[in-house]
């Protein structure tokens, strides 16, 4: 048998601290039997997981993919397998998904890269293939069975998110629950200031339908007495047929006028047809936390280093902000998040980004959020509450007329 090239994860031992997360929240198949998926490379805070090339002779497995037989080489994934047959792998969403698998998160957590493997749902970015494996990837097959999504956290919440409307969030430490909230895994994007890096990369638990998500969180509304239902990550718009669904069916089971559907997301693959659709799905209140206003700093920012693939995440979510304000203000409560830590972005860029949305709409609201230490920069300084107050100050002077900022006493503002 030839020697081929594989990837394989190996362990950098003098910067693993042992946390035990590679182990314990990811769907893997073991380190002997490694398929090279990457996503505990991706999950590592200490960056003690690496892929390293490796040149082998693996054995083929047969494996049948839409009714035809083929063999790939054993100890890969399926979307791997897929790519090797031909399909195009894409981290945007495609119009045309023929042959196309659409895999955003690659770590187990969104699912929307799911195939029916041996007529089961299952992500193709971390299933291993199998000698006899049967694989169908046609849309209208899959989508004959409810999505999945691995979603968890939930869970009352006494501060909320981008998109909650500032009135409602508590001033200093006064905490009381003000919506409930659950997360959605996986994420296009690789922050390495990600706050919820354990949601965002863990894939262990089981997955769940739309519906029974929006049960879940039905329930926890009526046992924390509160009207908003809120939905983060990870990215929650990553699976955006089982987003919808659960959306509507959230519609169904809270008729009342006082319900609010809150979604939270980064926006980088909100296209104005999907933002429409999340609408009539009933979506009430979006927070869209857009990470920067120059490539750059978006690269920084989000971990993205592909400038194709960052320039079209950075354009399509300040797109996304615009058509939001155009469209929909007054209909639906929109609240903008910006990031701040002066490693990260300069109060140049954030007066810069004031100044595009207040040209915009000035009332809009605004919530910048201090960047602090977490995931794979716990070097850096969480930025002090003085420096909070200057970027408030900044944002206003750039015309923006209703600015909150969270602090290390809680949020201030407007
Ligand atoms: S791309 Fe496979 S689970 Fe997200």
């Amino acid at each position: 048998m030839p020697l081929e090239k594989f990837y394989v994860s190996k362990k950098v031992e003098n910067l693993c601290a042992h946390c035990g997360f590679c182990e314990t929240q990811i769907l893997c198949p073991g380190v002997d039997e490694c398929v090279g998926c990457g996503a505990c490379v991706d999950a590592c805070p200490n960056q003690a997981k690496i892929l390293k090339e490796i040149y082998e002779a693996r054995k083929p497995v047969k494996i049948k993919v839409d009714g035809e037989t083929f063999e790939v080489p054993e100890r890969i994934t399926v979307l791997k397998a897929l790519e090797l047959l031909g399909f195009n792998v894409s981290r945007l969403p495609v119009s045309n998904s023929a042959k196309t698998i659409y895999a955003p998160c690659r770590t187990g957590g969104c699912w929307a890269c799911a195939v029916l493997i041996d007529g089961r749902i299952k992500p193709s970015c971390i299933t291993p293939v199998k000698d006899g494996m049967t694989i169908q990837t046609d849309r209208e097959e899959v989508e004959k069975l409810p999505p999945l999504r691995v979603v968890s956290g939930f869970q009352g919440h006494p501060v909320g998110g981008v998109g909650t409307p500032y009135w409602l969030k508590p001033k200093g430490f006064k905490a009381k629950y003000i919506e409930v909230a659950c997360f959605a895994h996986g994420c296009i994007l690789r922050c390495p200031t990600c706050q919820n890096w354990e949601i965002t990369y863990s894939s262990k638990e089981a997955p769940l339908t739309p519906s029974q998500a929006a049960e879940r969180i039905t329930r926890l509304r009526w046992l924390y007495g509160v009207d908003r239902m809120a939905i983060s990550g990870g990215e929650s718009t990553l699976n955006r047929r089982w987003l919808i669904q659960y959306l509507q069916n959230l519609k169904k089971l809270n008729p009342d006028k006082n319900a609010r559907l809150h979604v939270d997301t980064n926006a980088v693959i909100l296209t104005k047809d999907y933002i429409d659709e999340l609408i009539e799905a009933g979506m009430t209140d979006i927070g869209p936390d857009i990470k920067a206003l120059k490539l750059e700093t978006f690269k920084k920012v989000t971990g993205i280093h592909d400038d194709r693939l960052a320039g079209r995440l950075l354009e399509t979510e300040w797109n996304a902000v615009k058509y939001l304000m155009d469209e929909y203000l007054g209909r639906i409560f929109v609240g903008i998040g910006i990031p701040y830590n002066r490693k990260l972005i300069s109060l140049e860029e954030v007066r810069e980004m004031g100044e595009r949305l207040a040209s915009w709409e000035p009332n809009i609201q605004v919530c910048v959020l201090d960047y602090r230490p977490e995931f794979r920069r716990q070097d850096l300084e969480r930025p002090s509450y003085q420096e909070m107050v200057k970027v408030k100050r900044v944002l206003e002077e750039a015309g923006l007329k209703c600015v909150i900022c969270q602090t290390v006493y809680g949020h201030i503002g407007p």
